[in-house]
């Protein structure tokens, strides 16, 4: 294993500079709706059928974890997954720790949800998940009464041990997180009492509204979600509608490439994640949403976006939230528009999967671009990208925004440490492909 992953992690992809994205496709399903599918189904009371699941490394660590505590599930296979829900009492302890890999999603959302289950479980993750801090959630959890062990750092493993049973709390989050928010609803289920979070600023919102697709009611009062413990989910059927945060690397692409005419299908377009489009449009993008409907819960649409001269602007800092994944991306805008772009506000980039902030400023940086990291942001300076060499450590949104640099680029970008890009869009370099990104993968 520990030699596969060093092989792995010298996936390299190489993208020749300019050519432009035409084309009608559709990306791999959305990241978050998927876990939440998995975490509700095996918990429901029946069969839970899901369409259109993402079959990539992060949203599968989850599919795993609960299959080692017991639940059956089949597939996936194209998109379609079945679970047979244990009921909310029904999980199992399981023979070993539960690794979950890359996935941060995972491991908070577990937290929280195995916190009152009455067994001892261990979660553990790969290097980047092992750095990420998890005091965020065990510090709330502990109010509850949950006991979960971490290293001294507050990083994993976490050791989480039976307790004899949770209470619920009323916390105010101190970091706009839906991650720790959906931990705590989760273990809410489980307490006794209500449970309440109150967030410092909407984020997204796939855990209430699939809560209360599966049955659950969930408490608003403002910006407080809240739950009642001992209630029960009961199976329902879920559509997972393409992620926005992989059709953020085309919007980006499409936009800086000159000639570019590109559909995107059935993307999700929930106002808790759509800042992306907001901020690619202040900055002059050119994207119409189209045949707006529902699937699951969850509002989506078809996205066309052609190629237009951006120009840099003051990104406003209520749509860091919103856009929290997307920021790689919008980098690359921001190094291929005119003038100056300048985010604050975003501290949360510097413990994601790397520290986004530095890593996407050290790449610019070596593709020719002044990019100015700050505490909370950055600043960039929109010029020519030329050709280089850049390093994405493993962070599988880096990888793929300096991947669409290079239609904007006057040389090869090569961009090393690529194999992570399976954690959220497997196969995104043939799709890429498919409409005319000019990318080789090579594993040497
Ligand atoms: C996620 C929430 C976000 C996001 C992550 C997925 C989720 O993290 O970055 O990729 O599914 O709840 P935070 O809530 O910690 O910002």
């Amino acid at each position: 294993m520990k030699g596969m992953d060093k092989l792995s992690s010298k996936l390299q992809f190489s993208v020749s500079p300019g050519g432009s994205l035409i084309g009608d496709v559709r990306v791999p399903g959305d990241k978050s709706i998927s876990h939440r599918s998995i975490m509700f189904g095996s918990l429901a009371q029946g069969v839970t059928r899901v369409e259109g699941f993402l079959q990539g490394e992060d949203a599968l660590a989850t599919l795993q974890a609960f299959r080692d505590m017991g639940v059956e599930i089949e597939g996936p296979s194209e998109g379609r997954v079945i679970i047979h829900g244990v009921g909310m009492h029904g999980l199992q302890a399981p023979d070993g720790p539960l690794d979950l890999g890359n996935s941060g999603t995972s491991m908070r959302l577990l937290a929280g949800l195995l916190a009152g289950q009455g067994f001892e479980v261990t979660l553990i993750g790969d290097e980047s998940l092992s750095r990420r801090p998890m005091k965020r959630v065990t510090e709330p959890l502990a109010l509850m009464g949950a006991e979960i062990n971490t290293t001294p750092k507050g990083t994993a493993p976490l050791v989480i041990r039976p307790v004899d049973g949770l209470r619920g709390c009323d916390y105010r989050m101190p970091v706009a997180s839906a991650q720790v928010k959906s931990c705590l609803l989760l273990a809410g289920l489980y307490a006794q009492g209500e449970t309440w979070v109150t967030e410092p600023a909407p984020t997204r919102d796939h855990t209430e509204r699939m809560l209360r697709g599966f049955g659950y009611e969930v408490m608003q009062e403002g910006p407080r979600r809240g739950v009642r413990g001992g209630g029960a989910l009961i199976a329902c059927d879920i559509d997972v509608p393409a992620d926005i945060s992989s059709a953020a690397f085309f919007l980006v692409g499409a936009s800086i490439a000159a000639g570019s005419d590109l559909v995107l299908r059935h993307v999700g377009m929930n106002p808790t994640r759509d800042g992306v489009l907001t901020i690619l449009r202040l900055m002059g993008a050119d994207i119409e949403v189209a045949k707006e409907r529902e699937a699951g819960g969850e509002p989506v649409a078809d996205l066309r976006v052609r190629s237009a001269q951006l120009k840099g602007i003051r990104i406003p800092e209520d749509q860091v939230p919103l856009a929290i994944d997307e920021f790689p991306a919008l980098f690359v805008a921001a190094a291929c528009a005119e003038g100056e772009t300048v985010l604050t506000g975003a501290e949360e980039l510097r413990v994601k999967e790397s520290d986004r902030i530095q890593v996407m400023a050290d790449g610019l940086q070596a593709l020719g671009i002044e990019a100015r990291p700050t505490p909370d942001g950055i600043v960039i300076q929109g010029g020519q990208l030329r050709g280089g060499r850049v390093d994405s450590h493993g962070d599988h949104r880096i990888a793929m925004a300096f991947a669409m640099a290079a239609l904007c680029a006057s040389g090869e970008i090569r961009i090393d440490d690529c194999a992570n890009v399976n954690t959220s869009f497997p196969g995104f370099a043939e799709l890429a492909g498919s409409v005319g990104l000019q990318v080789s993968v090579q594993n040497d």
